[in-house]
């Protein structure tokens, strides 16, 4: 409905903004008679790098920020998994637009660390840029740099250099505390620049250790932990520290370990990863779920679940969900599993919350840990191609309402109510102060369940579909007045021109019934739906149907302000953006996402996404008449609503068209494989001890890659040795992680390639992969050399505290059957790191270690071919394309490059885009086919280098098949994208 700009103004720009908590006299008497109870005081607002001086603490509800409460929600995302500073803002933009206040994010030791001494927080590991991001997008930070991560990265974060040093890792070891001592100097750097506590950026909580469940009550551990603290503290962090224990065990709660007299300023925080086929663990924090662990194992500390599932990883060969990779991990733990989840969580006393993950992103390069692919999208909200999913819906309506209704940030468990014989279970909360209700309703059964709930004085029926749950609120206050109850699920009100607006939510198609209290009758207009209304007894009482949006205004009654009720469904919801100005809040109605809003004079800036055409109605504070979006002023009207609308939609976004890939140039390697191959400039392996967890065999020299300061990716050994003339065989025993595999020549002939075995649900959890692969030696008297290829697949986590990122890598004995010949190893792996790409770009393959993955490289006399689909070969060949895109700078595209061929073919590719190390396919293991290629790094105006490695083991023909760009998402608007520096030369140290 339209209103005239008379009309309007009297809604949005005549009276003054300025609210109050306690209300007018006359507001007083709207209050069914009483004094209105005063909220707890309003959420702070979106922090940022204020330059002020702030207040970090908590009690055991919750967290204080400047005495104020908050509950922290927030998602976890790892700058290190998005390779390019530009998209940094897109993500976080795209959380706080969805609700989330906070990020936790990991800080990853070996990402940042290419040897000891050399720490690198330049391009994109840029740690700096990313915190002053998160605080220029109004986002808390919780900082967690390890020491240990885990995180499904190599070594756990640990770096490889770390895998050769001496001292047990994770433990008090003075030579392990000097390394970590020298990360945390490195790190609490910057970290200190950005502390809420000086103004300098949004940090508020910073992790000590992860998952520490080793010596626990030893002086091992907790002398580790205290210098940890210690440390942290000399550092200049201020802000309360804490420990993610694996699951609810209690461990270093305070009080464990010293903390140098400090009590207040350390948390106990735990993890959980509940399997989304049982119902939802209770946490313990109100007695119930058992005594140990959980908030009661520190009762003064508010709950802190430091991770808690937002999907799950999948392991090589898709093992985790069947093959059918992160859309079943999503799936499973959709939108309802994380009402039915999440909601339980703060029903449990949990006040800072944070999801693992939130947004997932790439372990590029030989970042990942053994167990998993290159993808690491991880099932969460929003994607690995930075796609908005519906998982953001539940997260956007229980993160705005945390906003609004500060009274959640301080609950007592409230007697039990009895829902009838439902099956549903209720959890009953109640704000000490404010006497608000909240009732959490959670149905484990799989058929819909109606639960009669008492609400205030009244029995209603509140369906709560199969696995699902819902929150439910009494006596909270929207704007100038009460709510009585609703069966809809609260989401926000905010205060915008003159007028009070509430948001209730639900599943489309539900029955809802709000009451509002109202000392006298108020006047009630329906401006959009068909709810029914009806005052008596003091009560106002709307009954709306859930779908799309129902709008209804309430005037007067007492109250001088009016108070505009919008009952939106699910996906109406997701189209309701608040956001904070100084000069007030905004809503904004219609668009994909909403980024940013800024008023200036009377103009509200908006910045956004559309992806498909759009409305766009907007409520502001008092005095907005034109409305700009993206940079273009529109044409408006007024509402009924109090709004301002454009007449025209937005529009969606342009098609976006991709150019085939052809013009493939191809050139093969592996030179090393031949008997004459010079080697001389190798290392010799002649080392005769280790600090590997590994044994090293009797008689054998060191081979483990590590020891010779080859840490990622590939690696070659060759070894020359004169022929006795009875050896029938030889054995090399090699360890790779999971996927790895070993390929041999003798004199320059290829004896044979040996694979690990593909995971299965019962070895998936192995950790580490050895084996041992014999070939058959033909007598031929003389020298003879040995050419041995090694795909590593990383070092091991070291979740358990014991070291096994230390385990080896690479070949770790060779015996002959028969005459054992003396054996002279030279080896070689990765060049010095690439100063820009970091330590994990690159491994030893030859044509690494000659730049054929770089753009730039000469590759004019390779000869232009179509895929060979006959050859078998074992060893390398490399394909190189350029290709350029021209995709208009107004819309964001998220591209992806999609490999397909007939799984029979055994051949993986190392994917390079202008020689960033994309990931690793393989084609007869999977489950991936389709590898993100970050913009920025992707010049998606511009030209662009692929380089395709492909390693084949020769017993099949094998590939690439059909290898093609993707379009993984579009939108009209994103970010502006800086390209990622991109070297086409290594340049030397
Ligand atoms: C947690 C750990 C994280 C990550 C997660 C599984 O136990 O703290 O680092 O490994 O499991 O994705």
């Amino acid at each position: 409905m339209v209103l005239s700009r008379r009309t309007f103004s009297a809604l949005a720009g005549t009276a003054a903004l300025g609210f109050s908590l306690s209300g007018s006299g006359s507001e007083m008497a709207c209050a069914a008679g009483r004094a209105p109870v005063a909220p707890t005081g309003p959420a702070p607002g979106p922090p940022s790098a204020d330059g002020k001086a702030h207040t970090v603490g908590f009690d055991r509800y919750s967290m204080l920020i400047d005495g104020k409460r908050l509950v922290l929600w927030s998602g976890e995302v790892h700058p290190f998994r998005l390779p390019s500073p530009s998209l940094w803002r897109d993500v976080l933009e795209k959380l706080r637009a969805h609700g989330y206040n906070t990020i936790s994010i990991y800080v990853s030791w070996n990402y940042h660390s290419p040897a000891p001494g050399k720490y690198d927080f330049t391009g994109v590991r840029d740690l700096d840029l990313f915190l002053r991001t998160a605080a220029e997008t109004g986002l808390y930070v919780i900082l967690r740099p390890g020491p240990y991560i885990n995180a499904e990265v190599d070594a756990g974060g640990f770096p490889g250099w770390l895998t050769v040093t001496q001292g047990t890792a994770r433990t008090s070891d003075p030579t392990y505390l000097k390394y970590v001592d020298e990360w945390l100097t490195a790190v609490d750097r910057i970290a200190a620049k950005h502390l809420y506590t000086k103004g300098g950026g949004t940090i508020v909580l910073y992790q000590l250790e992860n998952e520490y469940a080793n010596n626990v009550s030893s002086p091992l551990g907790r002398d580790y932990m205290t210098h940890l603290y210690t440390k942290v503290r000399r550092d200049g962090i201020d802000v309360p520290l804490f420990h993610n224990d694996k699951g609810r065990n209690g461990h270093w709660a305070p009080g464990t370990f010293d903390t140098g007299g400090e009590k207040d300023r350390y948390l106990y925080g735990f993890d959980g990863y509940p399997s989304p086929f049982a119902p939802p663990p209770d946490w313990g924090y109100f007695g119930v779920g058992g005594t140990k662990g959980g908030s009661t194992a520190s009762p003064e500390t508010p709950g802190l679940i430091a991770e808690f599932g937002g999907g799950w990883f999948d392991p090589w060969g898709g093992v985790e969900f069947d093959g059918k990779g992160y859309a079943e991990s999503r799936r499973t733990r959709d939108a309802a599993y994380e009402r039915r989840f999440y909601l339980t969580n703060l029903a449990n006393g949990i006040k800072v919350h944070n999801v693992y993950m939130t947004f997932g992103g790439t372990s590029w390069g030989w970042l990942p840990a053994p167990i998993v692919y290159t993808s690491y999208d991880y099932g969460a909200a929003l994607d690995e191609a930075r796609q908005p999913t519906a998982k953001l819906i539940p997260m956007h309506q229980i993160g705005q309402l945390l906003h609004s209704v500060p009274d959640l940030a301080k609950l007592d468990r409230a007697e039990d109510i009895s829902v009838g014989d439902t099956g549903v279970k209720a959890y009953h909360l109640v704000n000490p102060d404010t006497k608000a209700h909240f009732y959490i309703l959670r149905n484990d059964a799989s058929a819909e369940a109606v639960a009669s709930v008492p609400l205030a004085g009244t029995t209603l029926p509140v369906p709560v579909p199969g696995l699902d749950a819902r929150l439910l609120a009494t006596g909270i206050t929207l704007g100038r007045r009460k709510l009585r109850y609703s069966t809809a699920q609260p989401m926000m009100w905010l205060a915008a021109g003159r007028q009070d607006i509430a948001v209730f939510t639900g599943r489309t198609g539900e029955s809802t019934r709000t009451a509002l209290e109202c000392a006298s009758e108020p006047t009630v207009t329906v401006l959009e739906g068909n709810p029914v209304h009806v005052y008596a007894d003091g009560v106002l009482r709307i009954d709306a149907r859930l779908n799309s949006l129902t709008r209804v205004l309430v005037q007067g009654g007492g109250i001088s302000t009016p108070l505009l009720l919008l009952f939106a469904d699910d996906q109406t919801s997701g189209r309701l953006w608040r956001h904070d100005t100084p000069s007030g809040p905004v809503l904004v109605r219609g668009p994909a996402l909403l980024r940013t809003a800024a008023l200036r004079g009377t103009t509200v800036h908006l910045t956004g996404d559309t992806i498909e055409a759009a409305d766009l109605e907007v409520w502001g504070p008092r005095g907005v008449s034109e409305v700009v979006w993206n940079q273009g002023t529109l044409k408006t009207v007024a509402t009924t609503s109090g709004s301002l609308q454009v007449e025209q939609r937005l529009p969606g976004v342009p098609v976006v068209l991709l150019p085939t890939l052809t013009n493939w140039r191809r050139s093969a390697e592996n030179p090393e494989s031949a008997a004459d191959y010079d080697d001389s400039g190798w290392k010799a392996a002649n080392k005769k001890s280790s600090y590997s967890v590994t044994p090293v065999p009797a008689g054998q020299p060191v081979l483990f890659a590590d020891d010779y300061g080859y840490h990622y990716g590939d690696v070659w050994y060759r070894g020359r040795f004169t022929d006795a003339g009875k050896a029938g065989s030889v054995s090399f025993s090699y360890i790779s992680g999971a996927q790895g595999l070993l390929m041999a020549w003798l004199d320059g002939k290829p004896l044979g390639t040996h694979r690990m075995p593909v995971p299965d649900k019962k070895t998936v959890r192995l950790g580490t992969w050895s084996a041992t692969a014999t070939f058959p030696v033909p007598e031929k008297k003389g020298p003879r050399v040995l050419s041995v290829l090694v795909r590593r697949m990383q070092h091991d986590e070291d979740g358990a505290a014991k070291d096994t990122h230390k385990v080896a890598r690479g070949l770790t004995a060779v015996t002959f059957e028969g005459d054992s010949p003396a054996v002279t190893w030279r080896i070689r792996g990765e060049v010095i790191p690439d100063p820009v790409r970091g330590p994990v770009n690159n491994g030893g393959l030859y044509g690494e270690r000659h730049g054929w993955h770089l753009p730039g490289f000469a590759d004019s006399r390779w000869k232009v071919v179509d895929f060979p689909r006959d050859e078998r070969r074992q060893g390398v060949v490399w394909y190189r394309t350029d290709f350029r895109l021209a995709v208009d700078a107004s819309v964001d595209a998220s591209i992806g490059l999609t490999l397909t061929d007939d799984p029979a073919r055994a051949y993986r590719v190392q994917i390079f885009l202008n020689g960033w190390n994309m990931g690793q396919y393989i084609n007869d293991v999977g489950p991936q086919h389709t590898f993100v290629l970050p913009n920025g790094l992707l010049r998606t105006r511009g030209p662009n280098t692929l380089a395709l490695a492909v390693l084949s083991d020769g017993t099949t023909p094998a590939g690439p098949g059909k290898v093609a760009l993707t379009l993984l998402g579009s939108a009209a608007g994103g970010v502006p994208v800086a390209v990622v520096n991109s070297p086409g030369r290594a340049v030397k140290h």
